[in-house]
């Protein structure tokens, strides 16, 4: 049966947890049977039996927010004989030998499905090597030194006996490779090399704990469309924005896959506008609402600059659906049960450039944070319509003193009649022994989204109105 290869976004977590709860969900169902901290491989019930699947996939990879590629996988290889034919010790050099000429002999039997046409073709080739985690001493010290420039010059042997007329291969940078600190080639990278053109092609190397899957990539993320967006939109402002996929991460999680255009969202914290932007790309019917006029007026502008740069009609009455409102008064301006899922970032207070004291932290959550969360689910619990959803962020806060401080929203949440989803459903993942990769029952009620030394993190949660 079929299987495809994701790609997933650098918080793998949150990534892993968005598309096992599209593949549950949506249309588009199916199982991930295997992964890694980089790579998901799913099982689709009935996409791949679409004449036209790779369409559906390219839906797919647009609408999903921690996706970097999706490939079709072609052949697997054993964890055992990637070991013993590249092992961390060159000892048995006649096994290795003779192993390393049956995983060419395997590849060789896989070309003709990477391209459709080898003799007398130039072609071009990108290997990419996904390992269970970059850090592993396996991955720079064996698979970047010895296993990438094996795939490399054997892959192009194979081609040229297969009469191609050419065969070249995407070179890394020398001491990228000689370092071990490698990166597989970037999405905007396949579009500039054309690598989904008929004579060439990504060909990825996907390791878990299983095995390599062997994969052509079928369809990539296009970074530059998302930076167009966040960056070209006349109203920006970098430290309070979101990020274009964690907009549209959250968005997912509001289980709202069908009949999208008919959906009524709300950001009641809208600030610039990304998460509806995102929302509006994605089909949603888009509602805000924020303290500040100015931020009202910049969404309405962000918003009519993106519905010119897609050349679709500008929302209707939009100055009816983004308003100025406080958080407290927005039931009294929209229907009961009006929207089918409320998706934000509320205001955490202010941008700290130094780490703070622990008791300015507890100040601002005692004075301000906790009591702007009940708010926001007392007003949720209005606004709502029964069994939707709220998707929202709340901070970590990292102080002086080395401890971090983050309020409890599950209570509130609970009080106005929320129940807590876990972000991912543990029964539906497979079990791993590297506790790196485990999921524990009490860790997936919430995932953190994160830069390096970032001092506030973002929390997320997920919470249903109850019926
Ligand atoms: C973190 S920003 C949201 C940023 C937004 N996600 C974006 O990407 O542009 C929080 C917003 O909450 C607004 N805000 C603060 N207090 C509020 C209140 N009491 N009611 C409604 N909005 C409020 C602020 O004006 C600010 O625009």
């Amino acid at each position: 049966m079929e299987k495809f290869l994701f790609v997933l976004g650098s918080n793998w977590k949150l990534s892993l947890a968005e598309l096992d709860n599209f593949l549950k969900f949506s249309e588009f169902k199916g199982k991930i049977v295997d992964y890694s901290a980089n790579i998901a491989v799913v099982r689709f019930e009935k996409l791949h039996e679409e004449k036209y699947f790779i369409n559906k996939l390219m839906e797919l990879q647009f609408m999903l927010g921690g996706c970097q590629k999706i490939a079709k996988i072609i052949d697997f290889i054993n964890i055992h004989t990637i070991h013993e034919a590249f092992p961390t010790k060159l000892e048995k050099h006649k096994l290795i030998e003779r192993i390393r000429k049956e995983i060419l002999t395997i590849i060789d039997n896989d070309v003709e499905e990477i391209f459709m046409r080898i003799r007398n073709e130039s072609l071009f080739y990108a290997i990419s090597i996904y390992p269970n985690f970059y850090d592993d001493k396996y991955y720079s010290e064996v698979l970047v030194k010895h296993f990438l420039p094996f795939l490399n010059t054997g892959i192009m042997h194979i081609l040229k006996q297969r009469r191609a007329k050419k065969a070249l291969y995407y070179k890394y940078p020398k001491e990228n490779i000689e370092s071990g600190n490698l990166n597989p080639i970037f999405p905007h990278h396949l579009i500039t090399y054309g690598l989904f053109d008929r004579n060439r092609a990504e060909i990825i190397f996907g390791f878990t704990e299983e095995g390599v899957y062997i994969a052509r990539t079928l369809t990539c993320d296009d970074p530059n469309f998302k930076k167009k967006i966040d960056e070209g939109r006349p109203h920006k402002e970098f430290k309070s924005s979101i990020s274009p996929k964690l907009s549209l991460i959250m968005l997912n999680f509001l289980n709202l896959f069908e009949d999208r255009q008919n959906k009524k969202i709300l950001d009641p914290f809208v600030g610039n506008g990304t998460i509806l932007m995102f929302a509006l790309i994605e089909d949603f019917q888009i509602y805000g609402t924020d303290i500040d006029h100015t931020k009202v007026k910049n969404t309405i502008k962000n918003i009519k600059w993106l519905a010119t740069e897609l050349d679709e009609i500008i929302p209707p009455e939009l100055d009816q659906k983004i308003k100025e409102l406080d958080i407290s008064e927005i039931s009294k301006y929209f229907e009961k049960n009006y929207f089918d899922g409320i998706c934000t970032e509320p205001d955490i207070g202010p941008f700290f450039t130094k780490k703070p004291y622990y008791q300015e932290i507890k100040e601002l959550i005692s004075n301000t944070l906790e009591k702007r969360y009940e708010l926001i689910f007392s007003e949720a619990s209005n606004l709502l319509k029964l069994n939707a959803r709220i998707v929202i962020v709340a901070p970590i806060f990292s102080t002086l003193d080395g401890s971090e401080v983050q309020l409890n929203i599950t209570k509130f949440a609970q009080n106005y009649g929320f129940k807590s989803i876990p972000m991912l459903d543990v029964n539906r993942i497979v079990n791993k022994s590297d506790i790196r990769l485990q999921f524990q029952k009490s860790q997936v009620k919430s995932f953190i989204d994160t830069k390096k030394g970032q001092i506030v993190k973002r929390k997320l949660y997920i919470f249903e109105k109850k019926g």
